[in-house]
């Protein structure tokens, strides 16, 4: 018999994405007529804004429907390069951005178009779940570097300066952070700078997709605006997903060196060819358009998250930092590991405990485990007051159910 295996050995280095997998079993539960209220996605919970929806239609209508080049249309990066003007004071031409479909593609294109085998990339953990992996497949090494709550979940000059090595190839971190909500002050990106000059093998990515989500008082900062010597070696990864409520565009871009962004369009020229030219006119329309939405929106995501820190700080055994940005709340939960269920089955670790909050307490949670740390569980605040004070109680049930 002729035995076909349809996983390359690369392939099966990696798992698929776990807040994914997470939101497909609520999803069968919803579908079997179970009433789950899902924390487990990072996506606005709004429609995109409807200017930006009349400026897809007129492109459509216009005939913008067509292949673009792989760096996109020149409108699309002319409106990039002067949002980073106007919102971080930083000067890039047009050569020095790139976009891909999302800022996953990015982040997919910058690991392929620049790692060799056993290259390592720093990465602070709690890390977005899709870094490693993604280091992992193009034949990197991310060596983490553990940062829990005790650390308000940030990387400190130290312990950067001695997780770099020779084979270091990156620096990647993400601020305000998926999945904590930290955001780095301009001090503490400048100590990190500070590291980072004395080392001058490894490049920087900064993963700022987060940007305008900030529910805090600590102010959003750009890597490359306190760092200006590093602009030179700092790719600093965006997209219109979470501001614009457009993850479903499919539309990130980056900006960095010319020598780099030209190896992410050769990729992206070979690959998808470029992002839906629609979705280019759109996410132009977002950048340059009135910003009145990103104002309402992160109001309502600010109110949320004071709603879902006092809500959970409230129960017993949950250690919770109020997240300065993004949308998302991340409680320690060591308290209830080793507890037993009604059933007398023994939570051994957070996936095990997100597993009974979804089974009993009917809420999805992501475990910590999946973001490099444990024992935690990331709660996504982008939906309803009303579901999040539902989510609240259930949690609250479940938790107060193990013994
Ligand atoms: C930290 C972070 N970076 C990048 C992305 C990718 O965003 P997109 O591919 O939708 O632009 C996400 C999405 O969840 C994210 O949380």
């Amino acid at each position: 018999m002729n035995m076909i295996t349809f996983e390359s050995t690369r392939t099966s280095t990696i798992k698929s994405s776990p807040s994914m997998a997470v939101s497909m079993a609520a999803k069968a539960m919803r579908a079997r007529g179970e009433q789950v209220i899902d924390l487990s996605l990072g996506e606005p919970d709004f429609d995109t804004p409807s200017h930006v929806v009349e400026a897809a239609i007129g492109a459509m209508r216009r005939g913008v429907t067509r292949y673009t080049g792989p760096d996109g249309l020149e409108e699309l990066r002319a409106a990039i390069v002067s949002k980073f003007k106007r919102e971080n004071n930083l000067d890039y031409a047009m050569d020095e951005i790139s976009i891909g479909n999302g800022a996953k593609q990015i982040l997919f294109n910058a690991f392929l178009g620049t790692l060799e085998p056993g290259d390592e990339v720093v990465v602070p953990a709690p890390y977005w779940v899709s870094y490693t992996d993604i280091v992992i497949l193009h034949g990197g090494m991310p060596r983490v570097v553990p940062c829990g709550v005790e650390d308000a979940f940030k990387i400190t000059p130290e312990r950067l300066e001695a997780a770099i090595t020779p084979r270091t190839r990156w620096f990647l971190f993400n601020s305000p952070s998926n999945p904590t909500g930290a955001i780095y002050s301009a001090r503490e990106l400048a100590a990190l700078g500070e590291v980072l000059k004395r080392h001058p093998h490894v490049a920087i990515m900064s993963d700022e997709i987060y940007e305008h989500i900030v529910c805090g008082d600590v102010p959003f900062t750009s890597f490359a605006s306190v760092c200006p010597e590093l602009k030179e070696r700092t790719l600093i990864i965006n997209g219109v997903s979470k501001a614009y409520a457009m993850t479903g565009w499919r539309l990130g871009y980056a900006a960095g060196p010319k020598a780099l962004t030209k190896v992410l369009n050769k990729l992206q020229s070979q690959s998808t060819t470029c992002p839906s030219s629609i979705t280019q006119v759109a996410a132009a329309a977002a950048l340059n358009g009135p910003q009145d939405f990103v104002v309402n929106a992160v109001a309502e995501y600010k109110a949320r998250g004071e709603l879902v820190t006092r809500g959970f700080s409230e129960i017993p055994g949950l250690e919770v930092r109020a997240p300065e940005g993004a949308f998302y709340l991340f409680p320690k939960c060591e308290a209830y590991i080793g507890k037993t269920t009604p059933d007398g089955a023994k939570i051994a670790n957070d996936t095990e405990l997100a597993s009974h909050l979804l089974t009993v307490g009917k809420v999805a949670t992501v475990p910590g485990a999946a973001f490099g740390v444990e024992p935690y569980i990331r709660l996504s605040f982008a939906t309803s007051r009303e579901n999040l004070g539902i989510a609240i109680e259930r949690i609250g049930e479940a938790l107060a159910r193990l013994r």
